[in-house]
């Protein structure tokens, strides 16, 4: 048996075989890597300043990211895939975000407006598929359909939560520092721990 037992229809499904990945590399090492790196080296030097903010919202805006009004992105913010990527209206990226949307529409990351993402925090929007056939690779078994993130408006996503696919975090919710969120969060709950668990309800009345 060889090191690595893939299903040989599997892979050859799945691969992608020449012209296509030679073609693929070609794009890849003269077109989109070299902008890729201009642009990611650009977001990771510039300081955090509100004019700074709109220069990497504007090179995220042209690696296909839809964001809205005045964002506030702090350094070492990495968004995966750009274009899978939405934010509403006055949000803020704290250092050391990560968005990784996968490659689908359903795999998208939709962030409403107002939401705070604190420092280190993940966004994983997109899960490997686990074969139950012990023989095939779990690399080239593609993604599970349950993907994508969405968080809606006034959220606050403490420092080094880890959100995976699926979940949706409601309105007014806040998610404590360290929490690994695996489930829906409802709106106007205090969610933490790992895996996410409800701490308390907002119980005060709205204004409006
Ligand atoms: C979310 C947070 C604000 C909770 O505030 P709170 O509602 O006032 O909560 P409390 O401090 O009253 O604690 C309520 C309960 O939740 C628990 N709790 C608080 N923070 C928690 C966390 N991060 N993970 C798990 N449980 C937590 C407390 O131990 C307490 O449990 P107990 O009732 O069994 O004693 C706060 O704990 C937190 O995560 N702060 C980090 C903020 C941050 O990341 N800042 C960086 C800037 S973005």
């Amino acid at each position: 048996m060889s090191k690595h037992p893939v299903s040989k229809d599997f892979a050859n499904q799945v691969k992608p075989r020449f012209p296509v990945n030679f073609f693929c590399w070609l794009k890849k090492t003269f077109i989109t890597s070299p902008f890729q790196t201009f642009s990611e080296f650009y977001v990771r030097a510039a300081r955090y300043t509100p004019f700074n903010s709109k220069a990497k919202a504007v090179l995220l805006r042209m690696r296909g990211m839809k964001i809205g009004k005045m964002p506030v992105i702090y350094d070492c913010v990495w968004v995966g895939l750009p274009s899978n990527v939405k934010v509403g209206d006055y949000v803020n990226l704290s250092r050391d975000v990560l968005l990784a949307p996968g490659a689908q529409k359903h795999e998208s990351i939709e962030i409403g407006n107002e939401v705070m993402i604190g420092y280190g925090a993940k966004l994983l929007g997109s899960d490997h598929q686990i074969p139950e056939d012990l023989n095939e690779s779990i690399r080239w078994s593609g993604h599970t359909a349950a993907g994508g993130i969405v968080v809606e408006d006034n959220v606050w996503i403490c420092a080094n939560v880890v959100i995976t696919a699926g979940c949706r975090i409601g309105t007014g919710s806040v998610v404590a520092a360290g929490a690994v969120v695996t489930k829906n969060v409802e709106p106007y709950t205090i969610v933490g721990g790992i895996p996410a668990k409800l701490i308390r309800r907002r119980t005060g009345k709205q204004s409006h």
